[in-house]
Formats: C-alpha cells, sequence, structure tokens
C-alpha cells in the first residue's frame, strides 16, 4: 500500500507534462507542490518563468534559478497547477490548508487553465469536512467570526501562531455543511475584514489529476 507521500510523487510528476514550454507557469503551495518543484528539477522540466503563490514557493523557485515574476508585471497566463484540501464531483475546492489562499485566488484567477494535483484522499461527495479557512484583517477577527458563525452555523477558531504572507490571520471553521458552495463563497467574501475564504467554487479547478493506488487519474471539467 502506497503511503500519501508516495502518492503526491506520482501526482506531482505525473503533473509535469502540464508545465509550458515557453512562457510563464503559475505555482501553489503546500506540500504536493513542493514535490511538484522537487519533480520539476529531478526531471529538468522548468519553466522559462513563474508567478508564485508563497514566499516558501517563491524560494523553492528561485533556488532551482527559475525566475519569479511579480504578478503586476504579467497579464493572463496559461497554466496554475496547485493542490487543495478537497475536491468535489464539480471540481469545485477548499484550499487554504497552507494559509496561502488569498494568492492562490489571485493566481487562479490569471490562468487560463488550472490543473489541481491532489492524492485521492481528498476528493469528497461534498465540501466541509475539512474546516475551511477564511483570511481575514485581524482587527476584525472577532467581529467575522461572528457573522461567519452565524450565516454558516459553522464554528470559527483562529488557527493560533499563523501569519499569513500578507500580515492576516485565519479563521478555520469547522462543522459545516456546504450545500451551495458558490453561493456561500460570495457571502463570505461580503463580510467587511474577510480578505479571501477557501472556497475556489466560483472558478475551480478545469483539470483534477489525482493518485490512486494503481495510476494517476485525470478529469477535465468538462467531464465533470
Ligand atoms: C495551501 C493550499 C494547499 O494546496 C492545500 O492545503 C493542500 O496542501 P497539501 O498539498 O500539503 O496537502 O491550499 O494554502
Amino acid at each position: 500500500m502506497k503511503s500519501q507521500d508516495e502518492l503526491k510523487v506520482l501526482v506531482a510528476r505525473e503533473a509535469l507534462r502540464f508545465v509550458p514550454k515557453s512562457g510563464v507557469l503559475g505555482v501553489g503551495s503546500g506540500s504536493t507542490v513542493v514535490k511538484f518543484i522537487e519533480q520539476m528539477q529531478e526531471n529538468k522540466v522548468l519553466p522559462e518563468a513563474a508567478v508564485s503563490s508563497s514566499n516558501k514557493t517563491t524560494q523553492l523557485l528561485t533556488e532551482l534559478g527559475v525566475k519569479v515574476l511579480d504578478p503586476n508585471e504579467v497579464t493572463d497566463y496559461e497554466v496554475y497547477i496547485d493542490g487543495a484540501d478537497e475536491v468535489d464531483p464539480k471540481f469545485r475546492l477548499i484550499k487554504g490548508g497552507g494559509a496561502c489562499l488569498t494568492r492562490e485566488k489571485i493566481l487562479t484567477s490569471m490562468a487560463a487553465k488550472f490543473v489541481c494535483i491532489v492524492d485521492q484522499s481528498k476528493m469528497v461527495q461534498e465540501l466541509g469536512k475539512f474546516p475551511l479557512p477564511v483570511e481575514v484583517i485581524p482587527m476584525a477577527r472577532e467581529k467575522v467570526a461572528r457573522v461567519l458563525k452565524e450565516i454558516t452555523g459553522g464554528r470559527p477558531v483562529l488557527r493560533e501562531g499563523c501569519v499569513t504572507d500578507n500580515q492576516c490571520e485565519i479563521l478555520d471553521v469547522h462543522d459545516l455543511r456546504i450545500q451551495d458552495p458558490a453561493a456561500l463563497e460570495s457571502a463570505i467574501n461580503n463580510i467587511p475584514g474577510v480578505v479571501t475564504v477557501g472556497l475556489f467554487a466560483r472558478r475551480g479547478a478545469d483539470v483534477v489529476l489525482y493518485a490512486t493506488e494503481h495510476e494517476v487519474k485525470e478529469i477535465k471539467a468538462s467531464q465533470a
């Protein structure tokens, strides 16, 4: 039986074929993406340039000699590759377990194609078992927590010791049943003090690669 780490390596290797031969690659964050960057190095499949969703990813790419651009210097680009905490059958996602959700959402919105790379444990029928991350402006934390409780019925918990790359905080909302992810995404985004909610429903993935014990499966949004 393969470990979760081994499955992450398999899916990371498979994702190499989505690295564009020229132009900019968007690179996400998290342990699966770290393995993807390692695979890029091992197989010498490096993009011409990249945009990055976290300081850690920027550091790893820079160490490989990949030029990391400020997204302000880039118009829309071809492919964004990133992991997720949950993926539902319609390719809607929960992201933000690594606290990089805001930059991930910005880069997702600029990409023509979002390739999501996960192991099979992330595939779910309904989003919400994984606590939903919400990045908040620190001075609004308590107020946002009260509103989140009211509109979701969930239980927001401050992620202790976590300061995001944007100097903000994360509330993880536990005990949710997310029946309409797009509506919830909009409702939470509308709370003053919320920077970003880790629901990627209005703009989900276009391609999902997920590693199982036997193979890496690819599904496209048109098949969802
Ligand atoms: C970071 C993310 C990650 O993509 C998500 O948490 C999955 O991480 P991992 O690959 O470590 O399981 O959204 O903000």
